[in-house]
């Protein structure tokens, strides 16, 4: 049961009662409040529709509001704030229902929608940069939140690979011969590097570059059987990073450049019917309004370029129409880096144009800045290069090991290994997920993988030290119904506990995981402190250790589905 809604529903009865069915269906809009447990704020928001001042108002409404079996006290405060103290016999019930369901009492949304979350979308025979890291670790974190609040979620992995670049990657390839195996192509980002120096230092090479693309495009068998061949590495190379990862992207998700490649002629033809499409110095472009070049000229989307060829914002818009058309989405989401902003805004004023995208449906940038290293510039490993996912993931789990071997040390080494890559990868989510999306953040090794501060080991730690009391314990479990609140901190736990909602809530709207990591972290420094405070094992009588369990118990399970929702695993053992 979820208080607030409890508590709404006797505010519209109030309005009802107060000022009559007009005004009945007033948001409320109660929050948790430093003064109260809860405090409404609806006074406010009557404002200029009722006579008298909001104080006026929330003495007319409290007059009529019957709330005496939830709170034990309300007063008004300010200048019309309601206060809500609720009864701890109805916290008491609020909790034992959440902790009776599997979803601890989070309802689903009430109008679901099918979400089109366009994430990780590296690129085939480059190495996925940091960027990439990023948008697959938020991606699959707002995928797995949105899918529990109930929208069916459609996952998009835009991987790149169609275009120019397969020229030279392809005549490198026939260059080497046919006596190259898969695993000679394994190592794409060696290839790529190999090919574009051929390319800048020989015109012949550029020229037969430039052959192989106009041969790619007319579907030439063995050229595609080359680019088959190279895309197949890189997939086999995605699936094994995704699993390594723990993100929920299956090969399936992958909808690459090329799915969209028979699409184009379609798009521009449509674009042209619909008269929104103009040349401009040879090429045929989009011009959405509101967009100018850095000279004051209007800026352009390009969709067919002079040589009649096709590139990334011509493939946007197939995709954009797809997603809403083919796939019925309404909520799209664009997983991407800050820097392709315009670029992305203009494909969505574009799509408005052309009568694809228009409302309920709607597209989000969910923008993320970039990683930087402990000096403030771009993170890269010493040599300078760009650091490689697989190469960060060992480290992550070698220093992991470490922090375990000593923390746990009784745990046997294959367990020890376990949780070190769940403490490892959980650390490098983690910190991605708790700082503000958009903004840079300081790659630091050893803030992320502290045991004490805002962390993801701290967080694991905190559910696996839950999980050992109940262990301790030597019982079942208490059933929810043992629940009974009477310490504050008790209380205080029990309003964090059902606060989790409000916080899923957050996350579905804003598209910031960073509230649910901050939400995960004060439950745990709640939990500290009640467990200083109030002694579990070691509680004064049978039925006072029986609640205080099973608030270890909802605690736990907090911790575990908020940290899974994130993409985080949660040890049972530590
Ligand atoms: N492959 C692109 C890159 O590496 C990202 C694609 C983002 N998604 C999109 N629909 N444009 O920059």
């Amino acid at each position: 049961m979820d208080p607030v809604k409890e508590l709404s529903g006797r505010f519209a009865a109030a309005l009802r009662k107060a000022f009559g069915d007009d005004l009945a269906g007033t948001d409320p809009s109660i929050r948790r409040s430093q003064h109260a447990d809860f405090q409404a704020n609806v006074a406010l928001a009557l404002k200029g529709k009722v006579p008298g001042s909001p104080r006026d108002a929330a003495t007319k409404i409290l007059a009529a509001l019957d709330v005496e079996d939830l709170c034990d006290k309300t007063d008004i405060a300010g200048p019309g704030f309601i206060n809500l103290h609720l009864r701890a016999d109805f916290l008491s019930k609020c909790l034992a229902q959440a902790a009776a369901d599997a979803r601890l009492g989070v309802a689903t949304m009430p109008a679901p929608e099918t979400c089109v979350i366009d994430y990780s979308s590296p690129n085939v025979a480059k190495e996925m940069h940091v960027g990439h890291i990023r948008s697959t670790i938020i991606g699959d974190a707002l995928a797995r939140v949105l899918g529990f609040a109930g929208h069916t979620i459609v996952r998009q992995n835009h991987l790149g690979d169609w275009g120019t670049q397969f020229g030279m990657l392809i005549e490198h390839l026939v260059d080497l011969g046919t006596g190259i195996d898969d695993a000679s192509v394994a190592d794409l980002n060696a290839l790529y590097r190999e090919a574009r120096q051929k390319f800048d230092a020989s015109p012949a090479f550029q020229e037969r570059a430039r052959q192989r693309v106009v041969l790619l495009q007319k579907g030439d068998e063995p050229t595609l059987a080359h680019w088959r061949r190279l895309v197949g590495v890189s997939r086999t190379y995605l699936a094994q990073v995704y699993e390594r990862l723990g993100v929920t992207l299956k090969d399936a998700d992958i909808a690459g450049e090329s799915l969209f490649n028979p699409m184009l002629d379609g798009v521009v033809a449509e674009l042209e019917e619909k008269g929104l499409a103009r040349v401009d110095q040879g090429a045929l472009c989009v011009f959405p309004p509101g967009f100018k070049s850095k000279t004051g000229d209007p800026l352009p989307l390009i969709i067919r370029k002079q040589d009649g060829g096709y590139g990334y914002a011509t493939t946007d818009l197939a995709a954009i129409r797809y997603r809403l058309q083919k796939l019925g989405g309404t909520r799209l989401l664009y997983v991407v880096g800050a820097p392709q902003a315009q670029h992305l805004t203009m494909i969505y004023r574009a799509a408005e144009m052309a009568g694809w995208l228009a409302p309920p449906a709607r597209a989000e940038h969910v923008a993320f800045g970039s990683v930087l290293g402990k000096d403030g510039k771009m993170f890269r490993t010493r040599e300078g290069d760009t650091v490689r996912l697989l190469d960060l993931i060992a480290e992550a789990e070698e220093r992991a090991l470490k922090v375990v071997a000593e923390k746990s040390a009784d745990l046997d080494p294959e367990t020890q290994k376990a949780v070190a890559h769940a403490v490892g990868v959980g650390a490098i989510k983690y910190v991605d997920l708790s700082s503000d999306r958009v903004k840079d953040y300081v790659f630091d090794w050893d803030r992320m993988l502290a045991v004490e501060g805002n962390s993801g080991p701290y967080l694991q730690y905190a559910h696996a030290r839950n999980r050992s009391i109940l262990r301790k314990s030597g019982e079942a479990t208490p059933p929810p119904s043992a629940i009974a609140i009477a310490a504050p901190e008790e209380r205080a736990l029990a309003l964090a506990l059902l606060s989790f909602g409000g916080a899923i809530r957050d996350v579905e709207k804003s598209l910031e995981p960073h509230r649910l990591c901050t939400y995960l972290y004060d439950l745990s420094q709640t939990f500290s402190t009640f467990y200083r405070n109030c002694k579990v094992l070691g509680a004064d009588t049978p039925a006072e250790r029986a609640s205080r369990l099973a608030l270890c118990d909802v605690t736990a399970r907090t911790l575990a589905l908020g940290l899974d929702l994130l993409g985080i695993e949660a040890p049972e053992r530590m």
